[in-house]
């Protein structure tokens, strides 16, 4: 579904992806690992077309999304759901007016619609209790949760695309947030979750891309991933080691 032939991107002087290539299918889970800069929330604008590559091509569904019109990137935009990092709510308005606000702007829904459907969104995210809070009345993994029932507000996305959904969580939100991604995603529907936390990437991905100086490092499945020897993949699996109990 998604196709990335030498993909290179900068802003401005400064290069970011260096011909970066891979391809995604529309129901495989996929974790894009990396440090902080590497270019893991570049690559999932890119994939919306909020930006475009300086060379390359950006194949969604067959069509190379880097020379489309913006009436014509909204149909594409339409097949993703995107939780951004932070997943930023509205702080003036009601957790059932966040979720209500993509519903008014994207849909001809009645006001009755919109009700009912913001609740069926806010009972999948486990949320339904919470109506009426307002965004600074929310633990850090409540305020995750309204993100997500918003990002799936206005349409059925065939895949759902995370930017950093456990950061600044605490472990048992974190692990709450992860059984979520899995039960929206059910069996038939992928998803790609950018993250720098191994141990929530292997909750939620079974194939594991590890992104160093603009490129792929890694490629493979949980086997490999934990069996690696480089350098790189060794450091990020510290953070497993120090979680498992000491023998
Ligand atoms: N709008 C921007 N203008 C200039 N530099 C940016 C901008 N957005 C991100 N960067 C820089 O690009 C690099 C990659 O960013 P990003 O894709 O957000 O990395 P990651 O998500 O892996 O932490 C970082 O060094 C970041 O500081
Ligand atoms: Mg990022």
């Amino acid at each position: 579904m998604i196709l990335f032939d030498r993909v290179s991107f900068s802003y401005g002087l400064c290069p970011i992806l260096d011909g970066l290539s891979f391809s995604i299918g529309a129901q495989e889970r996929v974790a894009v690992l990396g440090g902080s800069g590497e270019g893991k929330t570049t690559i999932l604008k890119l994939i919306m077309g909020l930006i475009k590559p300086d060379s390359g091509a950006i194949l969604v569904d067959g069509e190379d999304i880097t020379i489309k019109c913006e009436a014509h990137l909204r149909e594409v935009r339409m097949k993703f759901s995107l939780v951004f990092q932070e997943g930023a709510l509205f702080d003036s308005l009601s957790v059932k007016e966040n979720v209500a606000f993509c519903l008014r702007e994207y849909t001809k829904m009645s006001e009755e619609e919109i009700d009912g459907r913001v609740r069926e969104l806010l009972r999948v995210v486990g949320m339904e209790h919470a109506l009426e809070r307002m965004p600074d009345e929310l633990s850090g993994g409540m305020h995750r949760r309204v993100a997500i029932a918003r990002s799936l507000a206005a349409y059925d996305p065939l895949m759902f695309l995370y930017d950093e959904p456990t950061s600044g969580l605490d472990p048992i939100s974190a692990d709450m947030i992860c059984r979520l991604i899995l039960e929206l995603a059910g069996g038939r529907r992928g998803l790609i979750m950018v993250t720098h936390k191994v141990s929530d990437a292997l909750k939620v991905a079974d194939r594991f891309m590890f992104l160093k100086a603009g490129r792929v490092l890694f490629d493979g499945d949980r086997e490999r991933l934990v069996r690696s020897t480089l350098p790189e993949i060794r450091m990020f699996m510290r953070e497993l080691e120090c979680l498992s109990p000491a023998e």
